[in-house]
């Protein structure tokens, strides 16, 4: 099938990879002409494990990118994969969907052939009915392109994997031919297909994220009572997470989550929830807790060294997870602010995120890597789960004070302490 993808994002870039590694010929629409570039010569602008090898594969062959709009006259279906970030009130930000609505409407205009629009950006349910729709029919001048609601369900870093292996499809249309169209896309992907309806399919995404904040929040929950009780959490959790109804994902208690997602679709499902007059109670208190336990590693080290005031405190791992440069929302940061209020002396690695830090925090020391990190240092953080943090023996030899606190359970040395272990 001839398919476009507005937006080369994490979600826009790996699904256009995807597709064309599935045999279709596909168009990647995107502002940044440095960006379509760099993908047209097989170079990712960013990390997601698989996509480099899928971008030299297809990239001038069967997948193409660039800035116009006019490609997607040609094509089937049109796949708007553009962000929508926080607005600063906890709603959605859904002014990228809207003009990339308006820009494919124009595209389609005068072409005599058959489209669906497929909306794969995470946005409020409702929002493809009342938003793109009007926009792109409105600006077409016609009524009869289809559209559809398909979100994606891809883990930052391992998006190819999560795309290719997915645990389901979910399709959402009021009808059937635009149903079949978007299910031929998929054709070659293993996993079930739920088809439903356009505002059921875009409140599954909601609800899955908002769930998969709540277990994570839960497993915190658990952790601190835990840590008061001198019992493991990690022993607790796994003994829960035999039970099929639960499983054990996603139970890891630590310091919390972060990263571009869970936060954002959670408040901006508490915000469509009022809008629509209810009072949601669980979901903010997900949230809540979330954000107390980055502030929890403060307390605990103000427990075990006293006051923070001129004290060299390491901090490793500043992204929001390990095997990504991505600092949004990553939990070092509420951290490395609360040490520096405190008069701390802040130093910091990580093996990629630095640079995207630093546009944070310039006045910090960034170090070439974690002995640097750790000499003469009177405490460390460690925030993220790169292997590399759980070799550390020796180097916790060249601190002044022995002190190793971790949000993640990665470390096996008897010094370190948990958060919630
Ligand atoms: C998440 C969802 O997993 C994905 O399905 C959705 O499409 C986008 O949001 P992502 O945010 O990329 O993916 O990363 P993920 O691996 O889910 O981790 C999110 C955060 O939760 C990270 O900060 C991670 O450290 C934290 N986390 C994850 C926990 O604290 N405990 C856990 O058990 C799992």
């Amino acid at each position: 099938m001839n398919v476009s993808v507005i937006g080369a994002g994490h979600v826009g870039l790996v699904t256009a990879a995807c597709f064309a590694d599935l045999g279709h010929t596909v168009w990647v629409v995107n502002r940044n002409t440095e960006k379509a570039a760099a993908i047209n010569a097989g170079k990712p602008p960013f990390h997601e494990q698989g996509l480099e090898e899928l971008l030299i594969r297809h990239a001038g062959t069967n997948l193409f990118a660039g800035t116009g709009y006019d490609p997607i006259a040609q094509c089937d279906l049109i796949f708007i994969c553009v962000g929508t970030p926080s607005a600063k009130d906890g709603n959605a930000d859904l002014s990228l969907v809207k003009a990339a609505s308006l820009s494919v409407g124009d595209a389609l205009r005068e072409t005599e052939r058959d489209h669906v629009v497929v909306v794969k950006s995470t946005v409020p349910p409702g929002s493809t009915e009342r938003l793109v729709r009007p926009a792109v029919l409105e600006q077409a001048g016609r009524n009869d392109i289809g559209f559809a609601a398909n979100p994606e369900f891809l883990r930052e870093g391992y998006g190819v994997e999560d795309f290719q292996y997915p645990d389901r499809i979910v399709i959402g249309s009021n009808d059937q031919q635009t149903l079949n169209q978007v299910t031929a896309a998929y054709d070659g992907i293993n996993a079930p297909i739920l088809k439903t309806g356009i505002t059921a399919a875009e409140m599954i995404k909601y609800a899955s994220n908002a769930f998969l904040a709540t277990k994570i929040s839960f497993a915190n929950e658990m952790g601190n009572i835990c840590k008061q009780l001198g019992v493991d959490v990690y022993e607790v959790m796994q003994g829960v997470g035999m039970d099929h109804r639960i499983s054990p994902h996603f139970l890891n208690a630590g310091v919390g989550f972060g990263g571009p997602c869970l936060q954002k679709d959670t408040s901006a499902l508490i915000r469509l929830a009022e809008n629509l007059g209810e009072e949601p109670q669980l979901l903010p208190s997900v949230l809540e807790v979330n954000e107390g336990q980055p502030l929890r590693m403060v307390t605990l080290l103000e427990h075990r060294i006293g006051s923070l005031a001129g004290k060299r405190i390491a901090v490793l791992g500043l992204a929001f997870k390990a095997e990504t440069d991505d600092v949004r929302d990553s939990r070092a940061i509420s951290v490395i602010r609360s040490l520096l209020d405190k008069g701390a002396v802040v130093v910091a690695y990580d093996p990629i995120a630095i640079p995207a830090m630093r546009c944070i925090f310039p006045e910090i020391t960034y170090c070439t890597d974690e002995r640097e990190a750790l000499k003469e240092a009177d405490a460390c953080l460690i925030m993220t789960e790169w292997p590399q943090f759980s070799m550390l023996d020796d180097a916790f030899e060249g601190m002044r004070a022995q002190v190793v606190i971790e949000g993640r359970r990665i470390l096996t040395c008897g010094t370190r302490e948990g958060l919630c272990w």
